[in-house]
């Protein structure tokens, strides 16, 4: 049976800090609040003059050197965003141009889970036996579209990218090896209302009226987020290890998306894999959607946290809602 793998990961975040200190001069809140809900003491904000697909580029040149090959012989790029550069065209496009690739690119909206929805578009692809080395990108540029007064969501989000090249189990580049041995993709439309921006498309286009009730940033019911991500995230881990046979107590490491310390520990409880195994910067980036995963991965690797051989769970949800695992031996 052919399967795909993680030929290489890179990652790429602003420079720019914004702590919870410099937050309490922006609304009201405290730097023991945040911390207590939702474990977070930082984020990254990027510069002005930048976009997303400026992030995403640096994110995937980084990832094709790991991989050991040139960004030129990626065949196909795809770009999970709920942050676009603009609402048209695709933002991959405008990432191909900047990394120099010439080769199919296009975006997906699947918000948090969107590096675990391109990764099983790619692994589907490669199986296919259709492309060799493809780019998945998570970015988010939320610090654009959060309503930097509302106290209730401004907190919680940070801007960063992660991404992956996804190659043939058995082809080169050689890289990082891996093997994606099971996805799962989850969606529910009938909680669309608790997390979304209700303006800018099709159903409030946008007017001096939307724009005036700050229609255009997101929007969010936080308990209704928290009981759905703790449940979701869970039951995808868990269905993927018992397809699989997998014991919780054989997950080397589990990378589940970074949108609240509680939100994890539930997680934690519910799949009975402890939290040390769980790797956690959520405190350095705040919640960085599609880009948390990669981002993650990224670290790890880096810091030799997961090895040649280790069982690693992915679990991400996010708006939609959408949500999915992902079990790879690295
Ligand atoms: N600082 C101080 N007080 C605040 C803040 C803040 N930044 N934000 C909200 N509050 C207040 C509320 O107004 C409320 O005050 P009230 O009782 O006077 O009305 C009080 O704190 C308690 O609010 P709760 O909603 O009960 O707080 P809760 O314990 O649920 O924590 C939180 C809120 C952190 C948003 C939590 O619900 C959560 O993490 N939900 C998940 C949200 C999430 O992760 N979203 C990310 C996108 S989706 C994803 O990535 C999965």
């Amino acid at each position: 049976m052919l399967r795909s793998r993680i030929a290489g990961i890179g990652r790429a975040l602003p420079q720019r800090v914004l702590t919870n200190a410099d937050l309490e001069q922006m609304v009201d809140t405290t730097n023991e609040w945040i911390v207590e809900r939702t474990g977070i003491r930082r984020r990254r904000v990027l510069d002005d003059d930048l976009c997303t697909s400026d992030l995403a580029a640096e994110a995937g040149r980084k990832a094709c050197a790991a991989a050991g090959i040139d960004a030129t012989e990626i065949d196909a790029i795809i770009v999970g965003t709920v942050t676009p550069d603009r609402p048209m065209p695709a933002t991959a496009v405008y990432v191909q141009q900047k990394i120099g690739a010439g080769c199919p690119a296009f975006d997906i909206s699947a918000a948090c889970a969107g590096f675990i929805y391109g990764l099983a578009i790619a692994d589907g692809l490669i199986c296919r036996g259709a492309y060799k080395r493809i780019l998945v990108i998570g970015v988010e540029i939320l610090s654009r579209i959060v309503n930097w007064k509302d106290r209730n969501t401004c907190v919680l989000f940070g801007d960063g990218a992660g991404a992956a090249v996804v190659a043939p189990e058995d082809g080169e580049p050689r890289g990082s090896a891996s093997a994606i041995l099971d996805l799962e993709l989850c969606a529910d439309g009938q909680h669309a209302c608790h997390l979304d921006i209700p303006a800018g498309g099709t159903v409030e286009p946008t007017s001096f009226d939307t724009l005036e009730r700050k229609r255009h940033y997101v929007q969010m019911n936080g308990r209704q987020v928290f009981t759905q991500g703790v449940k979701n995230m869970s039951a995808a881990a868990k269905i993927v290890l018992e397809r699989n046979g997998v014991l919780p107590s054989e997950v080397s490491c589990v990378f589940a998306h970074q949108a609240n310390m509680r939100i994890i520990e539930g997680v934690s409880q519910r799949v009975g894999i402890s939290m040390d195994r769980f790797f956690n910067n959520i405190h350095e980036y705040g919640n960085t959607s599609s880009a948390s995963i990669p981002i993650s991965l990224s670290e790890a690797v880096e810091q030799g946290r997961i090895k040649r051989g280790d069982l690693v769970l992915l679990t991400a949800l996010g708006a939609g809602i959408a949500w999915g695992a992902a079990l790879i031996r690295w």
